[in-house]
């Protein structure tokens, strides 16, 4: 065994090419190339831990040997031919330098060094759902998207000719304001997060639906106390200066929207979605 090790790390410190990078999602599978010549009829397979040489995956004189490291039990694949080690259900502790010594038929030897990198998938964003009315038939609804996954990026899709109104993005989230009336059903709104070559999507399908009329308990306010509502304020405030500039240049729709905002306006539902 000792004497194997000496040979082992003689023989890498001789024939390890670059550092070659493979990326695997945690629970996936990933395969590490041995990047063995296509010609090559292997003899010799061997797959170590490179940090400290432990042999996981063999193969010798046409035996092979992939249950030798208690870690990898049951998860390993080894290709005799392309000399190609899968690593099945990655766990993050695999994320680490391998080694594979490769012989050929004619006695030749080559040895390759990867690192391996385990990575979560993006997780499906969050949409936060809140309407305003209906009044006149007419809603607001603004939804909001983020993610608990770092350094991502939003795009919105929107399927229904639905006037948005806003589209704003922050570190947390990115948030759109829209325009829905009773008639309208179906309305359809996709978030997707992306981050570098990897997205992900969902979808929600807020409804401006009249709602039972307010319990007698709730008694009416005057305007001057609605205005406090810190909702009715946030929303008077940012769309009130926004459609006082758009609105001269929508139709009727963005009107009557208007003459719905600057009236009694206050949320009517507000949901928080977790199944797209
Ligand atoms: C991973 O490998 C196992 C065993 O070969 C297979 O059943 C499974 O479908 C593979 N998973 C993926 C995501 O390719
Ligand atoms: C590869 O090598 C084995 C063992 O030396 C031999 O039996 C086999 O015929 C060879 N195959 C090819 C395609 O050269
Ligand atoms: C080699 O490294 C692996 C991973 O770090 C570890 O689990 C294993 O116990 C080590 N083996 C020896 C003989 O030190
Ligand atoms: C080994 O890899 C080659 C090339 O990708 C493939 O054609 C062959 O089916 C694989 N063999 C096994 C046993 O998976
Ligand atoms: C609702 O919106 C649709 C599409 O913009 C429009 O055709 C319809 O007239 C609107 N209905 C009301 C009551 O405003
Ligand atoms: C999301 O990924 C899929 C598949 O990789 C791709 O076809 C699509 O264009 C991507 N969408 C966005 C918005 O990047």
């Amino acid at each position: 065994m000792r004497l194997q090790v000496i040979w082992i790390t003689i023989l890498q410190a001789a024939m390890v090419k670059s550092l070659k990078e493979v990326s695997g999602y945690l629970g996936d599978n990933v395969t590490l190339p041995s990047e063995a010549g296509a010609s090559w009829n292997l003899s010799k397979i061997e797959w170590s831990i490179f940090t400290n040489n432990t042999w996981i995956a063999t193969y010798r004189n046409g035996r092979e040997n992939i249950e030798r490291f208690h870690q990898y039990k049951g998860r390993l694949s080894l290709n005799t031919t392309t000399g190609d080690l899968t690593i099945h259900n990655l766990s993050r502790k695999d994320a680490m330098d391998y080694s594979v010594d490769l012989e050929n038929a004619e006695g030749q030897n080559t040895a390759n060094k990867i690192k391996l990198t385990v990575t979560e998938r993006l997780q499906k964003p969050n949409i936060e759902v809140t309407v305003y009315g209906p009044t006149e038939g007419n809603c607001a609804v603004r939804l909001r998207c983020s993610s608990d996954d770092q350094g991502v990026n939003f795009t919105w899709r929107v399927k229904l000719p639905i006037v948005i109104v806003t589209n704003t993005q922050d570190h947390y989230g990115s948030s759109v304001v829209a325009f829905l009336n009773t008639t309208q059903s179906g309305a359809e709104f996709t978030c997707t997060s992306i981050r570098q070559n990897e997205n992900n999507s969902r979808s929600v399908f807020p409804e401006c639906s009249v709602k039972p009329p307010p319990t007698p308990t709730a008694s009416p306010l005057s305007p001057e106390k609605r205005c406090r509502y810190g909702v009715t304020v946030f929303v008077g405030v940012i769309l009130g200066c926004l459609l006082s500039a758009v609105m001269f240049f929508f139709g009727d729709q963005i009107k009557a929207a208007w003459k719905f905002i600057k009236g009694n306006l206050r949320p009517l539902h507000n949901s928080a979605e977790t199944e797209g």
